[in-house]
């Protein structure tokens, strides 16, 4: 194929004040560390929204787990808050959503490989939770660049240290302070700014850009003992030398190749220490950066549009079957109307109505630059991963699935609706609700989720929109690892042996499922010419 063969002749900057404009980022946390809130306070400062409460009502409420319907209605509400745009000194920000409910972590670690850089969420209180280090494992796969945010220092935590140090060791990170606490709790009474040299006094219910900020270069300054006292002042005094000592300057590069996190303690509640972090963020987080294909790496600022798929949400709404496949721009510019080649379906097609995702409506969108977001109507002819250019024919890589955690098989309860059945399993797992395998040398059909929910949400699907009607028996595995090796006769023989374990992926790709840690460790111990992978890569 000629188009292989294409490279840009001369690198056009076209783009570049756009591109160099844009700072595109995702919020993580545990549920209920404070991601909604937080991102309630970047939408204020970003003259966004003007009240509070107002993201909040978009929530999916992590106590809503029984009724799937009602945690789909809300996620059909948050589709539009799915991507927050808003501007902060000059910057243009795209701020992208990640579901808190758990069963939909699969859309976060989508979500994950659309951003240049990350915020994390840590609870002052709580430390380091589950979903947040499995989070970090996604991260780190990418050397995505990420902020760490401790909140709720208004409540009585764990000890500034300890807790950086478990950060570190939980999340093999290295981190670098940038703002010292002086206590926590009751006696929070704010924090040290290292970069700025100053003082931000904290007042429990202060609204936006009102922060006590009092510039203190040299921390010998008695004007520290008058605002704190002489005791949090020592206090201050040391630790601050305790981590200039430790850490020094911020080294950028450190960040931006994910090796070093710069470390903001606040409370999002209060607004507290989040204007610190916004401002540090505009100056150093990444502006869209080059992306690997499979081919070459394509830098933002080429001037041939090209992006890839990274979610797609289906409406369960029967009043509204639509379904929105979510664009991320990565190199020139994509506009409405024009045609793109698909290049997984070898077809060109274009969109009418793509939107953005601006101030919480869905405004179409006549043009939009790398590192934005763009929504489009999709009536079945995406699948996660999938890559649109201009004519070149690659695409992007690092757009993992990542093993399920349940397992069921799917019984089809009406032969007459089995073509129909296959079908609904074929575009479902599409759009990435679930992972399909079928079972090696048979054709029962495995379905693989991180959540009980998706498997609810299928079951209701097939019924309602293809007229499948299915049931779904539980199967005893904990994990699907991808299999790979060197030794083809292994594998082969493996495979054999192991039959009532193997299975087939969608694209043909073999995996073992795991009953438990314990087979999976023995088979790995037995079998040292056969590699198994917990991820596969949709392209390669
Ligand atoms: P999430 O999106 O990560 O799940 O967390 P969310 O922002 O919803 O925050 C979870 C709870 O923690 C909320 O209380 C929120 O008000 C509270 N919170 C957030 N930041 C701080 C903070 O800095 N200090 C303290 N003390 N609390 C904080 P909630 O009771 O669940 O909700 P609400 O009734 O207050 O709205």
């Amino acid at each position: 194929n000629l188009s292989n063969f294409y490279l840009p002749l001369r690198p056009i900057m076209k783009y570049i004040n756009e591109i160099n404009k844009r700072k595109t980022f995702a919020i993580i946390s545990h549920p209920d560390a404070g991601k909604t809130t937080l991102t309630e306070k970047f939408l204020l400062f970003g003259g966004a929204i003007q009240t509070a409460g107002a993201v909040k009502s978009n929530k999916i409420k992590k106590h809503a787990t029984s009724d799937f319907m009602e945690i789909e209605r809300q996620r059909g509400i948050s589709v539009a808050t799915s991507v927050m745009t808003f501007e902060y000194k000059g910057f243009l920000i795209n701020l992208l959503d990640t579901p808190g409910h758990k069963d939909f972590a699969e859309d976060t670690y989508r979500t994950l490989t659309a951003v240049d850089s990350v915020v994390l969420v840590v609870d002052s209180v709580n430390g380091v939770e589950e979903q947040t280090r499995r989070l970090m494992e996604v991260i780190s796969m990418r050397n995505t660049p990420v902020f760490v945010f401790v909140n709720k220092m208004d409540r009585d935590g764990k000890n500034r240290f300890d807790l950086l140090e478990e950060i570190e060791k939980e999340l093999k990170i290295q981190l670098h302070a940038m703002t010292v606490p002086i206590n926590s709790g009751k006696d929070f009474k704010g924090v040290y700014d290292l970069h700025e040299k100053s003082l931000v006094l904290f007042t429990a219910g202060t609204k936006a850009n009102d922060e006590d900020v009092i510039k203190i270069n040299d921390l010998n300054d008695p004007v520290l003992d008058s605002k704190i006292g002489e005791k949090d002042a020592n206090v201050l005094r040391e630790d601050v030398e305790l981590i200039d000592g430790v850490y020094g300057e911020l080294n950028i590069d450190d960040y931006l190749s994910g090796k070093t996190a710069p470390v903001f303690f606040g409370s999002a509640v209060n607004n507290f220490g989040v204007k610190e972090m916004l401002d540090t963020f505009i100056r150093i987080a990444p502006t869209p950066r080059p992306r690997h294909t499979t081919i070459r790496d394509v830098k933002p600022e080429e001037d041939k549009f090209s992006g890839f798929i990274f979610k797609i949400h289906a409406n369960l709404d029967p009043k509204h079957r639509d379904r929105i496949a979510f664009l991320r721009v990565c190199s020139g510019k994509f506009e409405r109307n024009t045609f793109y080649n698909h290049v997984r379906l070898e077809k060109d097609v274009r969109f009418n109505n793509p939107y953005s995702f601006l101030a919480r409506q869905k405004d179409v969108i006549e043009e939009a630059y790398p590192g934005d977001v763009v929504g489009l109507f999709d009536t079945g002819n995406f699948k996660i991963g999938d890559t649109l250019t201009e004519g070149e024919n690659y695409f992007f890589t690092g757009i993992p699935s990542f093993s399920p955690e349940i397992f069921k098989e799917v019984v089809n309860k009406d032969p007459m609706k089995t073509k129909q059945l296959e079908k609904g399993l074929m575009q479902l797992t599409d759009e990435g609700v679930a992972q399909l395998f079928t079972q090696f040398g048979g054709n029962k059909k495995i379905i693989g989720c991180v959540g009980e929910l998706q498997f609810e949400v299928i079951q209701y699907r097939l019924l309602q929109e293809y007229g499948a009607s299915v049931q779904m028996n539980s199967l005893p595995f904990y994990k699907a690892c991808w299999l790979t090796s060197n030794d083809p006769k292994k594998l082969d023989d493996f495979v054999k042996y192991k039959q009532a374990n193997i299975a087939e992926d969608k694209d043909g790709h073999l995996v073992y499922l795991a009953q438990s840690e314990w087979f999976l460790n023995t088979e790995r111990t037995n079998n040292p010419d056969i590699e198994f992978h917990f991820t596969s890569e949709i392209h390669k």
